[in-house]
């Protein structure tokens, strides 16, 4: 049975907000509806009648009712001892429902990486921060911001950062600004202003960076890693003199670079009189040991840090910061004046309210939970579904790559059974330059969005369409 960690228990709210005459209903219905469409899977199991009552600020006879109509209708079981889970009577409209959920028609279940679980967002505890922002922020503070961002914000934010990634964050130094996006562009439009014409990016690594830094101006060379960063010789031959890098948990491969070669990074920029952009785009979750310590932290006068609550919390609040090196923070924040004047200020308030009240540290803490749990359920279904695959990087993140051996293949073949049968797969040449030709089939497998049933379950699609199942 799956714990309630995972839960979006936020569905219910509206439902607990609804007038009392209805309220009753309303919950039921909600209950029901989040059954039916999925979000509560088969085999959830639901928390005591006394938790969520509390949690969702009703009296607890109006959920112990709601359990026992869905129970009686078969939505969900309980048994005395277990607690009440949700009934596996609602699977086949539940996985009905998701294939309509995954976005794309066709598709069934979508591995594609990039994507937190969105049923996560702390809907109650955010409206609680909205609410409190609401009521006591003063008037001035409507009128138009610092462009670096609330000095509130950027207070929580440099003391968070600096307990949970070691960083060096100087709140005068933070730029607040719509993701790890923003930060991309603002450093690239300084860095064009600056005389230079290209930037290096890791190989594999997100092609997003290249079409980031294009629209600054700036061309991308690649610059190949091997299982321990980026390799000295060829970046020191590109001619480049600032590179953007994921060196906590590398996208896409998934290593964590080596001390030496991240201390080897560091004397080269400092060589050429060079910057680097360490973009830490999902550091906080690591699941065997505690993360690693940002790269920022040895030496904040050349390494410009980037963060987002994309993975964290949602990637459509469109909130993130850049901790700037003194020597271009003036051109930084002129450039964020000039593109938007500044971030909007209630969605800034809350957020500072969110980390100060200690919000964000529990939302990081069940992410994790849950995320290993998935990452968890993914290993074990490639191990019994796809025997002798090989499972590369760190336990962190959000996503894995896998190495299918050849047999399962040919890579191209691989990918069309899969697409054929509903399974939305990225493979890792999508990520760079380098074609392999032994055959074996390289994914990246996003897992954090999907519940562990559904992550089984594409696996087990994927080798049933290759005749193995
Ligand atoms: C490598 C990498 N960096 C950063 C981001 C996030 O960017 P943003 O913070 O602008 O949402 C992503 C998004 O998936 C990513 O894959």
């Amino acid at each position: 049975m799956r714990s309630q960690g995972q839960a979006a228990w936020e569905l219910l709210l509206p439902a607990a907000g609804a007038p009392p005459r209805r309220r009753g209903r309303a919950l039921q219905e909600a209950l029901r509806e989040a059954v039916r469409s999925g979000r509560l899977a088969a085999g959830t199991r639901l928390p005591s009648t006394r938790a969520l009552a509390a949690d969702l600020g009703v009296s607890r006879g109006l959920v112990t009712e709601a359990y026992e109509q869905l129970t009686a209708e078969g939505y969900l079981r309980s048994d005395r001892g277990a607690g009440t889970w949700v009934g596996g009577a609602a699977r086949a409209a539940t996985r009905g429902a998701r294939d309509l959920a995954a976005g794309t028609p066709g598709i069934r279940i979508d591995f594609r990486p990039g994507t937190p679980d969105l049923s996560l967002f702390p809907r109650s505890a955010w409206a609680a921060a909205q609410r409190s922002v609401l009521t006591r922020l003063p008037h001035p503070s409507l009128g138009y911001p610092d462009p670096r961002g609330l000095p509130a914000l950027r207070e929580a934010l440099a003391a968070l950062l600096a307990r949970r990634r070691g960083v060096v964050a100087d709140p005068e130094r933070l730029v607040v600004c719509s993701g790890v996006a923003q930060a991309s562009t603002l450093l690239g439009f300084v860095l064009r202003a600056r005389g230079h014409d290209r930037v290096g990016i890791e190989d594999p690594g997100s092609p997003e960076h290249g079409r980031l830094f294009a629209s600054t101006g700036l061309d991308t060379v690649w610059l190949p890693l091997d299982e321990d960063g980026l390799r000295p010789g060829p970046l020191a031959d590109s001619g480049v003199r600032a590179v953007v890098v994921t060196p906590s948990h590398q996208f896409p491969s998934g290593i964590s670079w080596s001390a030496e070669r991240r201390a080897a990074l560091l004397d080269w920029a400092r060589a050429v009189d060079g910057y680097v952009l360490e973009d830490d785009y999902d550091g906080d979750f690591r699941y065997d040991r505690a993360p690693v310590g940002a790269l920022q932290g040895l030496d904040p006068e050349r390494v410009a840090y980037a963060g987002s609550v994309s993975k964290s919390l949602a990637p459509g609040l469109r909130l993130g910061w850049l901790l700037v090196p003194e020597a271009l923070l003036d051109e930084v924040v002129e450039r964020k004046r000039t593109m938007d004047l500044g971030n909007p200020v209630l969605d800034q308030a809350v957020l500072a309210e969110f980390v100060t009240r200690g919000g964000y540290d529990r939302q990081l803490r069940r992410c994790q939970r849950a995320y290993r749990e998935r990452r968890d359920a993914l290993l074990a279904a490639l191990a019994e579904h796809l025997p002798g695959t090989r499972v590369s990087g760190i336990a962190a993140g959000l996503h894995v790559i896998a190495r299918v051996p050849a047999g399962f293949g040919p890579p191209e073949r691989f990918l069309a059974r899969a697409a054929e049968a509903g399974v939305a797969l990225r493979s890792l040449e999508e990520y760079g330059t380098a074609r392999p030709a032994d055959g074996d089939v390289r994914l990246v497998i996003g897992y954090a969005h999907l519940a562990p049933s559904a992550v089984t379950t594409g696996i087990r699609l994927v080798a049933e369409a290759l005749g193995r199942g």
